[in-house]
Formats: C-alpha cells, structure tokens, sequence
C-alpha cells in the first residue's frame, strides 16, 4: 500500500493523505536556521542547534506524535467553522490534501468547503529565517468572508532546559509587539543577544503572543478559543508561554485568489547595541528592520524561493545517471544526495526519532558522512574536517560528539571509541579524491580545542593510525575500548544497574577485548594513509604504513578467521564473539563487509566465502539482518546489543549503514547482481509499495529495519539522520556504478547487474562535466575507455587539458 508517488519531474515526494503510519518529514534549512516538518506542518525551528537554540518548541513522546508546528487555522467568518489547511491539529475531512515534500521546501496543499488553501515552507538561502507563503483561493460561487490566524509556540532557547526548568521558565517569557511584527526576546535582557520575529505580509485584525490567550484555558492546539471566537485578543506574553499568532481579515470574490506570506526569523544584534533607546530595554531594531521589509514583499519571496531551487539544480547536478532502474535513479540523482545534505546539516542530532536535546555531532558520524556529501560542498567539507580534527585528543583517540555551536567536545560522553579516530583518516582521503586540495593537510589544527596545540591536519592523520598500534590486545588485534562502529557492542562495560549508561559505563580496564572490525578499518586506513604520504613525498613513511597494514591483515588471517566467515570480537575473557563457537551471535555482518572492503580475503578466497555465509545466514527480503542468531537474553558481558528484543537495531535488525558495506564487497569480489539485489533490498522507493509494512518515508533510508526475529520484520524505524545515507550513496555511485574519484582522475569501473545493457550518466568532478555512457558488450566487468574519441588504456580518466571541461566518456563493459 501507498500513501502517494513520487513526482520524479519535480524532485517532490506527494503525500496523498494525511495520516501517513509515522510523521513523514522534510527539512528545511540548509545553512545555520533549520527546521523539520512533517506531512501536516508538524515540527520546529532552531539556529545551528537544535538544543542550544531552538527557536519553536518540539514536544517529546506526544500523543499523536506529530503534535505543535507551523499552524495556520482558516475560519469562515460566516458560519464559524474553522479548520487546518494542513490538516492538524484540527483533523478535519480535507478535500484534496496534498503534502509535496521537495528539496529544501515543503507544499501543503488542501480544500474545505470550497475554500483552496497552500502553504509552501522554506528558508530562503542566506538568511536565518523561514516563510510560509499562504495561497487562498475562493473556489465557491459566493464571496468568501475568511479568517487566518498563524500559530508557533516559542522556545525558551535552551530546548534541554525548556522541557524540564519550570520553576524558572515560567516566569521569564517575554515578548514585544512593534509594526505589528511579535518579537520573541525572553531572556535578551541579560545575556543573550538574540531573539526571534514573527511577521505578517497582511495587515492584521489582531494578534496573540500568551498562549493561554490564545488556547483559552484547559483547550488544546486543536480548538483555540480565539479562532473559535474569530478574534484575536492582542494578548502581551508575561511569563508561561509565549507564542505567536497574527489575524488576518479578508473577503475573497468567487475566483478570487490572495497570498499572506508569515515570517518567523532569528536575529542577533552586537552585543553593545541591543538596545534602542540604549538606557532603555526595548529590542534595537536597526538591523532587523530592513530584512522583515524585504519578505513582506511578495515578489522577493518568489525570488527567494527560486533562487533555493537553483542551489539544489547546482547540488545534485553533481553526479545524474540514468540507468534501467528506476528506484536507482531516483536515489541517486534526487533523494539519496538529498538525505546525505540532511545528515551533513544535522548529523544525528534533530528528526522524528533524534530529540535534538541528546546527541552533537558524532566524530565517527560526521566522518562518515563526508563520503556522501563531499562533492556537492567541497568547502563546507573541508571546514566540517577541520572542526572534527580539531576535537580529536593529543592521544590521537577523539570526543565522540560536540556540539555544533560551540565546536567543543562533549564531556558528558568523552572519547574511548577505538574506531573513531580511523575515520578521520577515511574522511580526509574522501575529501582529498574528491577535490585534490592537498593544502588542507598543512592547514594548523588544535588538539582538543587547546590554544597553543596546533598541528598540521596531516599530523592528525598519523596520531589517528598510531591509536591503534599504541592499542593492541592479546592476539595483536585492536583493542575495542568502549566500542567500535557498533555503539552497542560494549566488551568493557559489565553493566547490572539499570539505567546505566552503556555508552558511559566502563567497569572494567580494556587490556582484553578486541575488535575484529577495528582490524579491518585498520587495514584499509593504512591504505589510505599510505597513499595520502606517498604522494606528500613520505615514501618511507609509506612503507611503513602498509607494513602495519600487511601485519595486520595477517593477524586477521589468523585470529580472526572462523573457518567459513570473519569473527566479530574476543570479548574480555578472550572468548570469540560470532564465531560458530557462540551459541548465539555466531555470525555478524560487520566483518564480512568491512574485512572484505579493506582488501583482505579477496585473493585468496575469504571473502567470496563470507559473503557466501553473508547470503546463507543473513540476508532476508528486507536487506541483510545484523547477526544471527539473535541474543535471546541479556549478557553482561555483551553490553547494549543484548539489551534490546530480538530483531530490533543492533540486536539482529537490519542495520542499514552496513549493508551498503556488503554490497561494496560483492562489487569489489565482481558480482554485480548480488550487489544490486541487496541495494534494492533496502531502497526506500524499491519498498514504497509495502509503505504499510515499512512505515517510515518511502523517499529516504532509515536506520534500521525489523529483523527476522522480530514481529514486525520489515518495518523501518529511526529514518534520515543515519550513516546510511552516505554510505548506500557512495555504494550505488561509487562502486555499483563504479564512478569513483581517484587522485589521478575518475574512475570508471562499473559493477552492475549482467541483465543491464548500459547506462548514463554525468559527473561533474573538479570543474569538469564527464557524460558517461556505458554499453555491455559481453558478462563480465572489464571495460575499456574512449575519452573524447580516444581509447585510452586502463580505467582511470586523467584531468583533461586545461581549460577543457566537458569530457565524453564511453565505456565498453564485458
Ligand atoms: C543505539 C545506537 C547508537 C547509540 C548512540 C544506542 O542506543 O542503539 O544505534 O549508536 O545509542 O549513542
Ligand atoms: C548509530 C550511531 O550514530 C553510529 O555512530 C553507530 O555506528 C551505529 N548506530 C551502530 O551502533
């Protein structure tokens, strides 16, 4: 079953009724002012943090889920019945709802009663503010006496603090009503510099900023007493809690259409001239004034919002293909790059399923990431490395999170993730094939935010590959710390008080357990260090490198080799984990992947032999489960993955982030039908046609997907903020599709299905546009290039002459 299609032409998902099985989102923002918004104007707002400066109010674990957001009530002046254009929070029978989630902009379209209303959202690129643009049309053969009344409620800032500090909060709320635009500044009579705005483009019949004013006591957002009543009361927020709402009057003719644009925007003053008169504590206006006149004026918006539709053009012109699969093409060239632009922008931090009060930027995380977005915002690539490295410790090991506003690790979580510096290394390298701007390697960098500690980001590079060396357990794998890629594999925590944290908790000293995967990560982070010194002129350096590696590869060969797949662990007692030995948790998807990603078995026929075990024990229609069996019970020595019922997340669901690990196997091991089945497995347009089992967004990846072990198997949870997204893209782009960025040129190497004739496909890649055609001309995976006309040998097409910058490729693959 379906709840709408996919507008492929517009680069729009369109949502054909409201109640959708979960709140299906978008995000608008793609700079420092954000929001989430869901198919019925459900979510919020904030400025660069979700937590430290949340703008709207988001209310945790409400029932129904999707509750609070960017409201706009319509009320016939005659008869008195009011309803929501986009359906909540009064849940009327809309005629012809539509919800059209496109890139960077979120339509909601609806009638009622002969009355058409729309409502496009978006944040216009450049500044810190967002526009609901109201159409209303009078589609009765009356004139039409209509209401409008916009609804936010303001967050008190701290959103952490919001949802707890009452004792306090209740009594701070302040606003100030000037031009009829309603300013929210609680707490901008002492140390904060900011505040927010709301504006109307209409003149108004009156306003209210006291929500209990507006609400009328013991009422919900669904029956507000001033729309019901059809007056505003002009209510002045003392303290409880302040919203914005304006009132708009107007008599629509038959036929007869009128836009009302709202404003809600973020503004910072200097911190010596917030206020105007300056003895006073009135909100200096000066600066704020001129960019609330520029959005009253309808023609700017326009502008606004076509300018934002040309960005997105510009981003996901960067790499367009054209395949036999339609599901493929529409993840690679609208929605996979666009959730990889989410993931980069929020990393984990704000979703249906992220509070925006827990977690910062993860260091392994936002490395990650880069290998999705790299070429659509090189520089803001280069600026978010230089803001992770800089959060690395002098050990060489990294805060998990900061947050983003401070660019501080975050002590509450501390570091001890053995993977995470590695992906430092990963991360660096993307960024390098992408847009071979070697200087950023010289670029000084701070250990720890630390004044005075500055080194070359190269220098971080090594520190992150000697962690490990420094690090090694009993058979000379790395030591795992408090956990590698899987958060929830905790060998040192031996946690027995609940509520503990398991990602804090470390009851013991982590001289033991060891990390199968942190093995493989190694292994191929040497590669790509090496590479990265030999052409910095290190050569020695180099050798060394792969020396490290090579030993490593080979420990792998012989500790961590089950027989017929690689082994997960050795836990704190030096048992195996996923190993046959085990009676549950035999076999884990990790190893199989990454080992294989990093090179090792595919010479001598490992790899080919796990990815068989891969397909054997743990694929399923629904994309490839975890590990198997499930943990049917709590270990304590096992940590969080026992913690949750069989099926779910790490405990034997299908974890999306690292199918795409396998899939990149069996292109490197050469089969291309397997690699694509598995990508189609989990490709949330192939699964739009069961959206009743799946639940969440057919349009993007969610993290996890119900196992077998569990009831629900199939049904996604926890979607956009997940490293999925970068790595299904570099999956399909890079290795199915085989175009891949190299430091000599691009690559063409394509792994696709036998049954595929072909395909096209254009990448742009430093300053330069490659239309790629590729023909299958026998089964095989060889290819041989014509750049231009020219065969040329090998698979790697070399920069183009300079000045040059449209390159014909074709490819005769077999
Ligand atoms: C989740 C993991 C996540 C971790 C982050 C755990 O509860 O299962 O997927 O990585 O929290 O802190
Ligand atoms: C989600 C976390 O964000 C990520 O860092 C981790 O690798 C996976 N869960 C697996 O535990």
């Amino acid at each position: 079953m379906r709840y709408g299609y996919f507008d492929d032409q517009n680069r729009e998902y369109v949502i054909t009724q409201p109640d959708t099985p979960l709140p299906w989102i978008n995000y608008l923002g793609c700079q420092a002012y954000f929001g989430i918004i869901s198919n019925t104007a459900g979510g919020y707002s904030f400025y660069r943090d979700a937590r430290l400066r949340r703008i709207t109010r988001g209310r945790y674990n409400n029932v129904p889920l999707d509750e609070g957001g960017r409201y706009i009530y319509l009320r016939d002046d005659e008869s008195g019945e009011y309803w929501s254009p986009s359906w909540m929070p009064t849940c009327r029978d809309l005629e012809q709802y539509t919800c059209r989630h496109g890139m960077g902009y979120t339509t909601i379209g609806s009638k009622y009663r002969g009355i058409s209303a729309s409502t496009r959202y978006f944040v216009p690129l450049d500044e810190t503010l967002e526009i609901w643009q109201l159409t209303l049309r009078n589609d009765r053969l009356t004139p039409a006496a209509i209401s409008a009344f916009s609804l936010v409620e303001f967050c008190l800032w701290d959103a952490q603090d919001d949802s707890t500090n009452f004792q306090r909060n209740l009594s701070i709320g302040q606003v100030e009503i000037d031009d009829e635009v309603i300013y929210h500044k609680t707490e901008y009579r002492e140390r904060r510099d900011h505040f927010a705005w709301f504006a109307c483009s209409d003149p108004l019949a009156g306003f209210d900023t006291q929500r209990e004013a507006f609400l009328g006591p013991w009422r919900g957002w669904d029956k507000p007493a001033a729309v019901e009543r059809g007056n505003a009361s002009n209510s002045h927020a003392h303290g409880w809690s302040p919203i914005g709402s304006h009132h708009v009057k107007l008599v629509l003719q038959p036929g007869e259409t009128h836009q009302i644009v709202f404003v809600l925007g973020y503004h910072e003053n200097a911190k010596d001239q917030k206020f105007d008169p300056p003895d006073s504590q009135i909100v200096n206006k000066k600066t704020v004034k001129p960019v609330i006149a520029r959005y009253r004026n309808k023609a700017n918006v326009d502008a606004a919002f076509e300018k934002l539709r040309a960005y997105w053009d510009g981003l996901l012109g960067v790499y367009q293909a054209t395949t036999p699969d339609i599901h493929t093409d529409r993840m690679v060239n609208v929605w996979n790059a666009y959730q990889c632009m989410a993931t980069f922008n929020m990393s984990r931090s704000a979703s249906f399923y992220e509070s925006g009060i827990g977690r910062g930027l993860g260091f392994r995380d936002s490395n990650q990431d880069l290998l999705g977005f790299v070429q659509m915002v090189p520089e803001r690539a280069r600026e978010r490395i230089l803001d992770l490295a800089a959060t690395q410790l002098p050990t060489g090991g990294a805060y998990h999170q900061y947050q983003p506003l401070t660019k501080k690790g975050n002590n509450d979580i501390g570091g001890n993730f053995n993977d995470d510096p590695h992906w430092l290394i990963i991360g660096v390298a993307a960024y390098l094939k992408e847009t071979g701007d070697w200087s950023i390697l010289g670029e000084p960098v701070e250990f720890d935010n630390q004044p005075g500690s500055a080194q070359p980001l190269y220098e971080h590079l090594r520190r992150s590959f000697h962690y490990t060396l420094e690090r090694l357990g009993p058979h000379g794998l790395p030591l795992i710390g408090r956990a590698d890629w899987n958060d929830c594999l905790n060998l040192n925590c031996f946690s027995d008080t609940p509520g503990q944290s398991f990602q804090t908790t470390t009851n013991k000293e982590g001289k033991v357990a060891e990390s199968v995967f942190i093995a493989g990560l190694f292994v191929l982070a040497a590669k790509e260090i090496a590479a990265i010194a030999q052409r910095r002129g290190l050569a020695e350096e180099a050798k060394n490198y792969l020396a490290s590696g090579a030993r490593m590869e080979e420990t792998v060969r012989q500790h961590g080799w089950d027989g017929e797949w690689f082994i997960r662990a050795y836990d704190d007692s030096s048992q195996k984990i996923g190993s046959k030995e085990n009676a549950e948790g035999k076999i884990f998807i990790e190893t199989q992947g990454f080992c294989v990603l990093a090179g090792i078995g595919l010479e001598d026929g490992r790899a080919r032999q796990a990815l068989d075990s891969v397909r054997k024990h743990l694929a399923t229609p629904h994309g490839i489960v975890l590990q198997q069996p499930a943990y049917s019970r709590y270990y304590l020595n096992l940590g969080e993955i026992s913690s949750y019922p069989p099926g779910y997340k790490e405990n034997a669901g299908i974890f999306c982030h690292n199918n795409p690990w396998v899939i990149i196997a069996e292109a490197m091991a050469g089969d291309g039908d397997n690699a694509h089945d598995y990508y189609s497995r989990i490709n949330p347009s192939a699964r739009e046609r069961i959206s009743d089992v799946h639940r969440c967004e057919p349009y993007v990846y969610a993290q996890m997907i119900a196992g077998r072990d569990a009831p629900t198997h199939g049904e996604a949870k926890n979607s956009w903020l997940t490293g999925t997204a970068a790595w299904n893209y570099y999956a399909i782009t890079q290795w199915i599709l085989g175009i891949r960025p190299e430091y000599d040129g691009l690559r063409i190497a394509p792994v696709v299905p036998e049954r595929w004739q072909g395909f096209e496909a254009v990448r742009k890649f430093r300053g330069v546009t490659y239309r790629i055609t590729v023909r299958r001309a026998g089964k095989g995976n060889g290819v041989s290039l014509t750049v231009d006309g020219k065969p040329i040998e090998g698979a790697v097409v070399p920069p183009p002459a300079a000045g040059k910058t449209e390159v014909t490729v074709e490819v005769r693959l077999g």
